[in-house]
């Protein structure tokens, strides 16, 4: 295990530098992430300061090089171009104005989704029917699915649907948590010449990654999850070689079409919260990044995982395959009404988690563990759950 994973105190020491309501056990850390104190107090400063400067500083300075700097920082973590990022206020809107924009396709094409996508990815794809004329192919995975399982859904795919030309892919799915053999689906899909759009909105920062080697081209994020920032942060990533393949949203022509910024819409940010980054990624650098970040909440799910899956009467859908999880896991009490149960963890047992639903296994309870939750957080957990199994 990394160092540090199962370190109470260490982890304790960090958990002081966020503020937390007093209130439930949080476990629905999934939804987005806290800003640390530190953050918090110099987004407050950046509004208090935009709002007393307005556009003086915002035209003199921002829009003439610190936006600039921030976005070569953005692309400094992922280790990418800084000519191929472009901010979003989230990770919708950087996967929809990929999907939107995307130019390749015509009448008659297929693109494809599977269950596992996020909501707004599948009706954006859908919506490609309607305006491209293409065919939209839904599959849903194998449950429970492991590694061979999810890369041979796509062969199948890829052998039935001959005209296929596009999907989107989700790194980590916001249902169970379960990662994606991204590089193997994406090398598959490149040998049929089939355009891959990345959603990576919880994967950054919690799962190291690097998209060359993936071999993604299309992908969108969000900063308001894993990294700490802000909320209305998110950011598109389009390949240089591959720019020409999307084109600029909606008529945008404030920048070139060679510029990657044309291809989000062009309007007034949060400045404040673009401000705080060089500190949010500092501050995500010290913790240890996404290696330090993800071994923690890996450890506290199998922490959990361990000792609820042997239970009869639970069902634990996410693979303990150490490729397939990352800190998001989502179970079900088997035969029960998942939303009951949910409500029953809150009220008798002052543990926040959720229900997702969408999935073709049907309704679950999704747990994510965050940089403030304890091992004792998880306890209390594992004792709620083996006692609700019992009533
Ligand atoms: C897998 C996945 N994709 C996309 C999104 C959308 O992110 P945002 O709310 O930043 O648009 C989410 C949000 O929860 C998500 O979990």
């Amino acid at each position: 295990m990394p160092r540090n994973a199962d370190n109470e105190a260490h982890w304790q020491a960090i958990a002081q530098r966020y503020e937390c309501e007093p209130g439930p056990i949080n476990l629905e850390n999934g939804y987005f992430g806290r800003m640390s104190r530190a953050v918090q107090a110099q987004y407050l400063e950046h509004i208090s300061f935009i709002n007393r400067s307005n556009a003086v500083h915002v035209r003199q300075r921002f829009e003439q090089g610190e936006n600039i700097e921030i976005r070569r920082q953005l692309a400094g973590l992922i280790d990418v171009d800084p000519e191929s990022v472009a901010f979003t206020r989230n990770a919708t809107e950087a996967l929809q104005s990929l999907i939107r924009n995307y130019n390749r396709l015509q009448p008659g094409d297929q693109v494809l989704i599977s269950d596992l996508e996020y909501d707004t990815v599948k009706g954006a794809m859908r919506w490609l029917a309607a305006t491209r004329g293409v065919e939209v192919i839904e599959v849903a995975h194998t449950h429970p699915a492991s590694f061979d399982s999810l890369v041979q859904t796509y062969h199948d795919a890829f052998a039935q649907y001959p005209r296929l030309k596009l999907m989107a892919l989700t790194h980590v799915t916001h249902r169970t948590g379960l990662v994606m053999p991204v590089a193997a689906i994406a090398k598959a899909a490149r040998e049929r010449a089939i355009d891959v759009i990345l959603d990576g909105a919880h994967a950054l920062g919690q799962i190291e990654f690097n998209l060359a080697e993936l071999g993604i081209q299309f992908a969108g994020f969000n900063l308001h999850k894993w990294i700490g920032a802000p909320l209305t942060l998110g950011f598109l990533y389009i390949a240089p070689e591959r720019l020409a393949d999307i084109d600029p949203d909606m008529g945008e022509f404030h920048y070139p079409a060679t510029d990657v910024r044309a291809r989000t819409s062009y309007s007034t940010p949060n400045f404040p919260a673009l401000m705080t980054l060089p500190l949010v990624f500092d501050e995500h650098r010290q913790l240890g990044g996404a290696a330090a970040k993800g071994a923690r909440v890996n450890y506290l799910r199998n922490l959990w995982v361990n000792q609820v899956r042997p239970l009869p009467g639970i069902e634990v859908l996410t693979s303990d395959d150490p490729r397939l999880y990352c800190g998001i896991t989502a179970f079900k009490f088997i035969g029960r009404d998942q939303q009951t149960m949910v409500d029953r963890l809150l009220k008798e047992h002052g543990l926040f988690t959720t229900t997702r639903t969408g999935a073709a296994f049907g309704t679950c309870i999704r747990v994510t563990p965050g940089l403030v939750t304890s091992a004792a957080d998880i306890n209390a957990l594992v004792h709620a759950i083996t006692q609700l199994n019992t009533v």
